[in-house]
């Protein structure tokens, strides 16, 4: 089977002109400029009123924008028709494209626009072995901390074709050791699938470095990289990653609506592969036998999605972009870094983040009754967590001996106050169990 090589870096973009959005590694490196202010973020924000929110890995509070963006193509809906709505829309569409390239220095033609983070880097998947299709002894590289929902399709497809799925191993911080994944690289190696931010454990993977050692080592690989923790808290650099695909999310840090995500594709990807299966936006029937592949990334879209949580994401990510990410990712380190800090004072929690680089996902283990009665008791008392357990990472859960955890996610619109009311209540819960 004939195999496209690696190309270089693809050159600058438009997106040049955004400085704001530009950022080498997620480093959350302090700047001498003041940390964001959250109260007019919060003002911004209708659930901030409501609750104590460090959920933002689940699924964070939006903007009003996002809300009234949303709403209001709902109700143009109901009023003159969804199609008659749609073409309405239809450039406002094609600029949530545009703002989903400023926000990760790509092309808009390299932009799907698709339901969820999965939907993406499952049309990525599918692409790579319907067109190239994996036969007995090929090797899949993925990140030991490999979202579950990426592992699933590459573990049937490895049983299905004698393909083999191999993890990475960390390096001694946790995230994926890079100079092991590079004495791994040979040319049964097809597929690369690296998560940026994994859901559970607080690392950032050092995905430029990862893109770096595929191009030097000249491997054919498909690289793809799951950043949907990762954008909206951070900057996220397309260009620099130099990955075949990059998948994300609207809902989680970028404070869209659910059912929102997009993939970002290369060129070596837009040229060399067909998405499968098509339908009639992707793709057109030109009769008999004969069809023709829509240009540019539209072809890993489907027709029908949903224009008014569509519109509601690219009216979140403008917004992100109006803060900064750099600022947005300096306040939730701040935040995180209190959480993680604090947490670990109180007798019986343990912070279980890894990494040399951390996100704004901290994860602590709690004593009896345990995490997920800890989650529920935060929750009666307002303060909305999560619930880590071992089918997200089934080998990394068991390595550590740990059965489930406790996931907070604070975000730029988190207040001090807010941190301090979850760790006196974590505190009280673990002394005085309710
Ligand atoms: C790292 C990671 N990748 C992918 C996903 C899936 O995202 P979605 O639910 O939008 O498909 C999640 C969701 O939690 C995630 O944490």
């Amino acid at each position: 089977m004939s195999i496209a090589v690696r190309p270089p870096y693809p050159a600058a973009t438009r997106a040049d002109q955004h400085a704001d959005t530009v950022m080498t590694m997620p480093s959350a490196s302090s700047s001498d400029a003041p940390l964001l202010d959250p109260l007019p973020l919060r003002a911004d924000t209708p659930g901030a009123a409501q609750v104590t929110h460090l959920n933002n890995a689940g699924s964070a509070l939006p903007p009003q924008i996002v809300v009234d963006t949303q709403i209001a193509h709902l109700r143009r809906e109901a009023e003159i028709g969804g199609y008659e709505a749609h073409a309405e829309a239809v450039q406002r569409v094609t600029d949530v494209s545009v703002s989903v390239a400023r926000l990760m220095r790509s092309r808009p033609d390299q932009v799907a626009l698709v339901e969820s983070a999965t939907v993406a880097w499952d049309r990525a998947l599918q692409a790579v072995v319907h067109t190239e299709p994996l036969e007995p002894g090929d090797r899949i590289l993925i990140a030991s901390a490999e979202y579950a929902s990426n592992v699933l399709p590459l573990l049937q497809l490895a049983a299905r074709t004698g393909a083999i799925v191999q993890a990475i191993p960390d390096g001694p911080d946790g995230s994926v050791d890079v100079e092991a994944l590079t004495g791994m690289l040979d040319e049964d190696v097809r597929i690369v699938s690296i998560t940026h931010a994994p859901s559970h454990n607080g690392v950032v993977n050092d995905v430029v470095a990862i893109g770096d050692a595929l191009r030097f080592s000249g491997s054919a690989a498909w690289y793809l990289v799951d950043a949907c923790q990762s954008v909206g808290q951070m900057a996220v650099d397309a260009s620099r990653i130099g990955a075949d695909f990059i998948s994300a999310t609207g809902r989680k840090f970028l404070r869209g609506p659910r059912g929102t995500g997009f993939l970002i594709a290369s060129d070596r990807a837009l040229t060399d592969l067909e998405p499968y299966p098509l339908d009639l936006h992707s793709a057109t029937w030109t009769g008999g036998s004969g069809y023709s592949v829509a240009r540019g990334a539209r072809r890993f879209e489907t027709w029908e999605r949903s224009y008014a949580a569509l519109l509601g994401m690219g009216a979140a990510i403008d917004y992100a972009l109006d803060l900064g990410l750099d600022a947005i990712r300096e306040r939730i380190d701040y935040l995180a870094t209190r959480l993680r800090t604090e947490l670990d004072e109180i007798d019986g929690v343990t912070v279980r983040d890894r990494g040399s680089v951390k996100s704004g996902i901290v994860t602590v283990t709690v004593p009896a009754p345990g995490a997920s009665e800890m989650v529920r008791a935060l929750r009666e008392r307002g303060i909305n967590t999560s619930l880590s357990t071992p089918d997200y990472a089934p080998d990394e859960f068991a390595r550590q001996g740990i059965e489930s955890m406790v996931r907070l996610s604070p975000h730029a619109y988190t207040t001090d106050e807010e941190i301090d009311l979850a760790i006196t209540t974590i505190a009280s819960l673990v002394t005085h169990p309710s």
